[in-house]
């Protein structure tokens, strides 16, 4: 949500912000702009639309300034527009900053600064802090403490980096909230949101913490809070694989991801699954092993797809383990008064590990006792570096704002740790045995599907014209309806629901006709029978089923109108296999209709604002 970057060093900034820029898109491309000091003064190019709508604005132009920052949008308060996007300035026009995040009270610190004679001249939040920075310089003369003064007046989230031209060779960064990492290269720094953006130039790296501050300039940096007290730094090596961000011959970064599971699923499980006895070894949790035995209840709270994984890890850990677990999303969980019990353990799960709910429900149930447990891809974000333990999902880089590989991941360790809680719990070697080789054969299983990536891109196109949809799964497979409807909706914007499919006569069975194409995943398991009975009820109306099947289940031929065949597993595993053809199937619908599956409308990869 929103991609900020600043350079220092001996190379052409505009060069390593444009770079940049171009591999934190996916956070948001709305607008677009960079700051630079041509000739001592700070010059500002900025534009609507994607990044190579800023390219277009700036060709021909040869910046030779070392130092810049840089911003890709997506938007909170403003409309996307040439004027609303980043850097903003001061009323000097010797400072520039771009900032990630909300700035809650910017209506107050607006309405005081117009009285003391300030110009405001946009919608935005950080024009309000471009100009409250600039107050402060007016006063203290320097870059550094003005911004810890005017952050100290702030409420809300920040990414910042703010330049000026008074100081030519220096920026400084500052975080709440929203992350941001700083690169160590030779003779050269970088600070940006993502490590996607700092790899063009080290992989050595410090994440800085919240209401943490750096000042960087050619010879070096310093660390500091917020409120001007020193802080300790720890340098780390990013394990990123430049090929694992670049769309390798595919059209689209979804597509790459979708085909990347079998190895992807293999890596969730890598050095974990036990099949010769049965266990799981969870080395991430093995401090809290005690805690994990005790557990009296488990709440486990994320958002958008990771809440539709925890859906199913619910009917995973109840089942397994016999503990109850509760699923909340995290943007209610933070606000409501959640009862948190001794005993009780919080799992939030994140892709992304910076989704500003997801963390502020993390720091909610901890600041009320709880163990908090993390289930997270990005090595070393914040919900990772927030949370007491918790098991990483090795997905690599998820770079297309649909979130699929991530999905399958995150259910594969959410079995492997009701297997793991179930054996603490007197599930036996044998149950366990069964579940981790079912496991080894997913890789292999999902490739089979892959490979009927035709057949699925023919269904895709007899959808062609339809508006509306609707999912429909029971048990475990319920979830994946859901995450089938939000694939669709999301980058196709054809309307679709998801449903268990028994709900489906309380209310939207009045939706069916023959324009409705409904959806359903008909799995074998023991309430196959039923779901089946929720198919003719759809047929009865005319409806058009598109069904997910077991292999080898010719009667449901008879019934429906298209199938796409998944190989049998054990009822628990449905959903890693089931969600791979819904995953297509909403790609072709969006590639039909000619978008940009990458970078839906209105969405960005990681919501890093409320
Ligand atoms: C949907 C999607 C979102 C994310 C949600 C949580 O395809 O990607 O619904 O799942 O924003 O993001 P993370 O998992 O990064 O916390």
């Amino acid at each position: 949500m929103c991609g900020i970057i600043g350079y220092i060093g001996e190379k052409k900034a505009v060069n390593i912000l444009m770079t940049g820029l171009k591999m934190m898109e996916y956070r948001g491309y709305d607008s677009s702009g960079i700051s630079v000091l041509e000739d001592d003064k700070i010059v500002i190019k900025k534009k609507k639309g994607k990044i190579s709508e800023l390219e277009h604005e700036i060709a021909g132009t040869d910046f030779l300034s070392n130092i810049g920052i840089a911003h890709t949008r997506w938007a909170t308060h403003g409309e996307p527009s040439d004027e609303n996007a980043h850097p903003h300035f001061d009323n000097s026009g010797k400072i520039s900053i771009v900032h990630n995040g909300i700035i809650e009270n910017y209506q107050t610190l607006k309405t005081t600064l117009e009285k003391e004679g300030y110009k405001i001249s946009t919608p935005t939040d950080t024009e309000v802090l471009a100009v409250l920075i600039g107050a402060k310089y007016d006063i203290v003369k320097n870059l550094d403490h003005a911004v810890r003064l005017a952050l100290s007046e702030v409420e809300g989230t920040f990414g910042l980096l703010a330049m000026c031209s008074e100081e030519p060779d220096k920026f400084v960064a500052a975080r709440r909230g929203s992350p941001l990492v700083l690169g160590i290269g030779d003779d050269e720094y970088i600070v940006a949101s993502d490590n996607a953006a700092i790899i063009q130039a080290t992989k050595r790296v410090i994440y800085l913490r919240d209401n943490e501050m750096v000042v960087v300039d050619k010879d070096g940096f310093i660390t500091k809070t917020i409120t001007n007290e020193s802080t300790k730094i720890k340098v780390e090596e990013i394990e990123y694989n430049e090929s694992e961000i670049q769309k390798g011959g595919y059209d689209y970064f979804m597509l790459k991801e979708i085909h990347e599971q079998p190895e992807t699923v293999r890596n969730a499980c890598r050095g974990r699954l036990m099949s010769n006895d049965g266990n799981i070894k969870l080395g991430g949790l093995h401090s809290v092993e005690d805690k994990l035995r005790k557990a009296k209840r488990i709440i486990i709270t994320a958002c958008g797809t990771s809440w539709h994984a925890a859906l199913v890890g619910e009917y995973l850990i109840e089942s397994m383990a016999k503990i109850p677990v509760e699923v909340e999303y995290a943007s209610e969980f933070r606000y409501r008064d959640a009862i948190i019990e001794k005993d009780d353990i919080v799992f939030v799960i994140s892709q992304s590990g910076e989704t500003a709910d997801t963390l502020a429900a993390a720091k909610e149930a901890k600041q009320k006792g709880a163990l908090v447990l993390g289930i997270v891809n990005a090595v070393g974000s914040t919900i990772a570096r927030e949370t007491e333990a918790g098991i990483y999902i090795h997905a690599g880089p998820e770079i297309g704002v649909a979130s699929t590989k991530a999905f399958t991941s995150q259910l594969t360790v959410l079995t492997q740790l009701a297997i793991y809680l179930g054996r603490m719990r007197g599930m036996n070697q044998l149950d366990g045995k069964k579940l981790a080789t079912a496991i080894e054969q997913l890789p292999d299983q999902i490739q089979q599907i892959l490979e009927r990536e035709e057949d699925i891109k023919k269904i895709a196109d007899s959808m062609k014209g339809v508006k509306n949809c609707l999912y429909l799964g029971r048990g475990y497979n319920y979830p994946v309806a859901l995450e089938g409807a939000l694939k669709l909706k999301e980058i196709s914007y054809i309307h679709a629901e998801g449903y268990p499919a028994a709900e489906m006569k309380h209310g939207p069975i009045a939706l069916i006709d023959e324009d409705m194409p409904v959806v359903f995943i008909a799995t074998h398991d023991e309430i196959y029978d039923k779901v089946i009975s929720n198919i003719e009820e759809v047929k009865a109306r005319n409806g058009k089923v598109i069904a997910i099947a077991s292999e080898g289940d010719e009667q449901i031929k008879n019934i429906v109108d298209k199938v796409i065949y998944i190989p049998e597993t054990v009822p628990c595993l449905t959903p890693i296999l089931a969600v791979i053809p819904l995953q297509l199937l909403s790609y072709y619908a969006a590639l039909n209709l000619g978008l940009d599956v990458d970078k839906p409308r209105n969405l960005a990869k990681s919501v890093t604002v409320e």
